[in-house]
């Protein structure tokens, strides 16, 4: 009698089980099992040989500097801290639709004395020609398309032709043959990633690796393989906007706080060099519940538009709604408005939107929406030559936020007028006479600054 040869596989975590449950102990999610085969795999590869044994001692590692190959992408050699390192696993995840197999598309088109062998599991080799002459870079001699799933197939091209970039698209659609879980299982998803990882740090070789997210877990989440990876980057956006916003999540070779961003339009993604210009360009003045805020993202400062609507409930309990900003963050700057400035807004329904489709959630932006939703209650527009900035705290207080001088910068940059920050900060900002700094230390004189 042969024992029991399937398991049970959270496909959200990768938890195993012997039997089915409904749901996952470790990660809590609900419906996520799949059987599996315990089958061993008989790895016909070799693992990865190594020449010492003996440890190293650290002084005797050389620390140059790592290469870098330019992605002649500004914004996506940002993100990745400069450039390509040879040799390193590259996570893209996004949601489906959102244009990833366009970004490395791009990326592909860019690059063009170097070979990508672009490795496509999902669409047609004529499928991606097609997109490829969509795109506004023609140059496309040294892209190599191999339209395959079979891993086994996969790592042998990539071994007889050594390109100089392999871009795997995606992770989901490939399977090893010996393994009996179906493509986009967490075996199969992990077991993949093994092997090239395993290939990109013994030849040296760049390899990218698309992956869907997606939130019901029926597909393996690439959350799994994040660990494995050197940088998992995430492309997202609200799929009603041509914003998309390229952010790296994990990055062994360079800081996470920086993104990249892109506008989609018919001729693919084009780079926003100057967020600020393109975030306030369809803004309306003299309107009553818009305040421009200065964001940081990553190292970047950004002016962003938010947006307030403020009108009386008209069935039963009031609506609370926000796009781009976190609920629960509303809520409390609801609750601080009402108890430390009287404002009454339990039969109001409050509807806060960041314009462009960017999500923020830095506190920083808070005084910006507190004056926006000052200003449509009172339907009094805010003073539109001015920038909010500030952190509100539960006394209603304004608290200091990081990086002022860059902040306030930006906003002279784009020829604002004044610039609203909390008290405190002043003591690190020096101006350069051309915008006028006023310091608030609690939300009424903030608003009494905003509102004319
Ligand atoms: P795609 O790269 O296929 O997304 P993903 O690989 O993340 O699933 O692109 C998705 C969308 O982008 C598609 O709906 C069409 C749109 N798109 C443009 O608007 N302009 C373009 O030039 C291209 C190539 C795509
Ligand atoms: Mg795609």
């Amino acid at each position: 009698m042969s024992k029991s040869t399937t398991k049970y596989v959270c496909q959200s975590c990768g938890y195993v089980s012997p039997r089915w449950v409904g749901k996952c102990p470790n990660c809590t999610e609900w419906n996520t099992f799949v059987e599996e085969a315990t089958q061993p795999v008989k790895l016909s590869r070799k693992m990865g040989t190594a020449s010492k044994i003996e440890p190293v001692p650290m002084e005797q590692i050389e620390g140059e500097d790592v290469p870098r190959v330019s992605t002649g992408i500004e914004e996506f050699n940002r993100v990745l801290g400069g450039g390509i390192v040879p040799g390193s696993l590259m996570l893209l995840g996004g949601d489906p639709g959102i244009g990833k197999s366009t970004l490395m598309m791009q990326l592909a088109l860019q690059l063009k004395d170097a070979v990508t062998l672009y490795i496509t599991g999902e669409e047609s080799v004529r499928q991606i020609k097609l997109r490829a002459e969509r795109l506004e870079v023609k140059s496309s001699k040294n892209i190599l398309l191999f339209a395959e799933t079979n891993l086994d197939l996969i790592l042998d091209v990539i071994e007889r032709g050594t390109p100089d970039l392999v871009i795997i698209d995606s992770i989901q659609t490939m399977f090893r043959p010996g393994l009996e879980s179906a493509p986009g299982s967490v075996s199969q998803v992990r077991e993949s990633t093994a092997l090239l990882l395993r290939l990109a740090k013994t030849k040296n070789i760049p390899i990218f690796v698309i992956g869907h997210v997606t939130k019901e877990g029926v597909i393996a989440g690439p959350r799994v393989i994040e660990h494995m990876v050197d940088t998992v980057l995430q492309f997202e956006g609200e799929a009603h906007y041509s914003y998309r916003i390229l952010r790296a999540l994990k990055n062994r070779f360079g800081s996470t706080n920086e993104i990249g961003i892109f506008e989609m339009h018919d001729t693919g993604l084009r780079e926003v060099l100057n967020p600020s210009e393109a975030f306030l360009s369809e803004r309306r003045y003299g309107t009553s519940g818009s305040t421009v805020v200065s964001s940081i993202e990553g190292t970047r400062p950004i002016l962003i538009e938010v947006q307030a609507l403020v009108t009386p409930t008209s069935y039963g309990v009031p609506q609370r709604n926000t796009t781009g900003f976190d609920y629960r963050r509303l809520s409390l700057l609801l609750a601080v408005l009402e108890k430390r400035v009287g404002m009454h807004l339990g039969n109001y329904d409050v509807f806060v939107n960041i314009a462009g489709g960017v999500k923020i959630d830095e506190p920083a932006v808070d005084l910006g929406i507190a004056t926006s939703i000052a200003s449509s209650l009172r339907d009094v527009p805010t003073d539109s030559t001015s920038v909010a900035v500030g952190e509100i705290g539960l006394g209603g207080e304004i608290r200091t936020v990081g990086q002022i001088e860059k902040r306030v910068q930006e906003a002279a940059k784009l020829g604002f007028k004044r610039i609203i920050l909390p008290k405190n900060n002043l003591k690190n900002v020096k101006g350069n006479g051309e915008i006028e700094i006023v310091g608030v230390d609690c939300i009424e004189s903030a608003l009494e600054a905003m509102l004319q």
